[in-house]
């Protein structure tokens, strides 16, 4: 068991949309989970399942529209004007695309230093030192200061998005889905730079991506999301080991296995259909329309998120 204190704790959040006239779109539908200190917890799901908006109101870029986030036990919601300034600084994001987030009319220099300056951590000479000591940290150098966004490659500008954020000395980063644009070859060395970092800096990570593969490697628990729900979470090797959920297992089915033998005798299970809208969804399980074991139960009463094994949570009633 891991003794870490939590962190984040996120207790029954929910954040709806009004889209149209009386239509609610329901992107994050009641997520509990913790994310402990110096833990990185995965979040995995396909596109438009809702995990942008979840890391979104966890850092309060979004207002809940129930449910609760907890830092530090403090609830976020309750923050004064001081409370929330202090939070942009120790919450943090990274996006996908750093060069969408990243003003191609300022230097990197000033980019980086943005965050000292609304912050009032440092001036003049000791404000230059600490942009160029972050840009080595994460493996760029003090040359790059006066250049300018485009003169980068993928990797670099997401390294540079890194740098803006670690150098206000946050504690949390919601990573949402770094990787994902970037070529495969130079994936694992920004996640690896991730890694080292959390080290250094006893960071807490939240690490969105689409794709199981890509979270195993950097995740202590990973938690797997299906339209605004999680349906399955537990520690990275009992996940990929021992799935339970069926919508995890059609999800691990889907990523080849390196030996050409496994690979051939391993039982695929395709994912049938499209996932369904967010809008005014039906009543029951979330997967019903996609689920090979749907009976009757899963069209009427929504499974909860239960621990069925040490530290392995399930929300499907083929485990009741
Ligand atoms: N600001 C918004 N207004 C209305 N709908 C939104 C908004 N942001 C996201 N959505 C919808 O919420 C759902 C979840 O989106 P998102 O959190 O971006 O998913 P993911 O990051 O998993 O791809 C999608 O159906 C998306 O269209
Ligand atoms: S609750 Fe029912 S429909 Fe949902 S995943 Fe489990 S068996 Fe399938
Ligand atoms: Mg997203």
């Amino acid at each position: 068991m891991d003794e870490r204190k939590a962190l984040i704790e996120v207790k029954n959040l929910k954040k709806h949309f009004k889209v149209g006239k009386n239509a609610i779109l329901k992107a994050v539908d009641g997520l509990n989970f913790i994310i402990r200190e110096g833990e990185t917890l995965g979040m995995v799901g396909e596109s438009g399942c809702g995990k942008s908006t979840a890391g979104r109101t966890i850092i309060r870029l979004y207002d809940a529209t129930e449910g609760e986030v907890l830092f530090d036990g403090k609830n976020i919601q309750n923050f004064d004007k001081k409370q929330a300034k202090e939070y942009t600084k120790d919450a943090q994001m990274i996006f996908q695309d750093p060069y969408a987030s990243l003003d191609p009319r300022m230097t990197v220099g000033d980019i980086i230093g943005e965050g000292l300056d609304i912050h009032g951590l440092a001036k003049g000479k000791e404000r230059q030192e600490k942009i160029y000591d972050v840009l080595e940290t994460v493996g760029l150098n003090k040359e790059h200061a006066s250049r300018f966004p485009h003169e980068f490659s993928g990797g670099q500008r997401q390294r540079i998005g890194i740098a803006r954020s670690l150098v206000i000395n946050p504690r949390f980063i919601v990573c949402d889905e770094p990787i994902s644009a970037l070529d495969v070859s130079i994936q694992a060395q920004v996640v690896n730079l991730l890694i080292k970092l959390q080290r250094d800096f006893n960071l807490t990570y939240l690490f969105i991506a689409h794709d199981l593969s890509m979270v195993k490697h950097i995740s202590d628990r990973v938690a797997v999301m299906y339209l605004g729900a999680i349906v399955e979470l537990a520690s990275s090797g009992d996940l990929y080991l021992e799935p339970m959920h069926p919508y995890t297992k059609a999800l691990l089915s889907s990523i080849p296995i390196p030996d050409p033998k496994l690979e051939r005798e391993k039982i695929r299970i395709r994912l049938e259909g499209d996932v369904p809208s967010p809008i005014n969804p039906k009543p029951g399980c979330k997967f019903q329309d996609r689920c090979a074991y749907a009976k009757d139960i899963c069209r009427e009463v929504t499974p909860e998120l239960k621990e069925v094994a040490k530290e392995h949570f399930v929300a499907c009633h083929l485990m009741d």
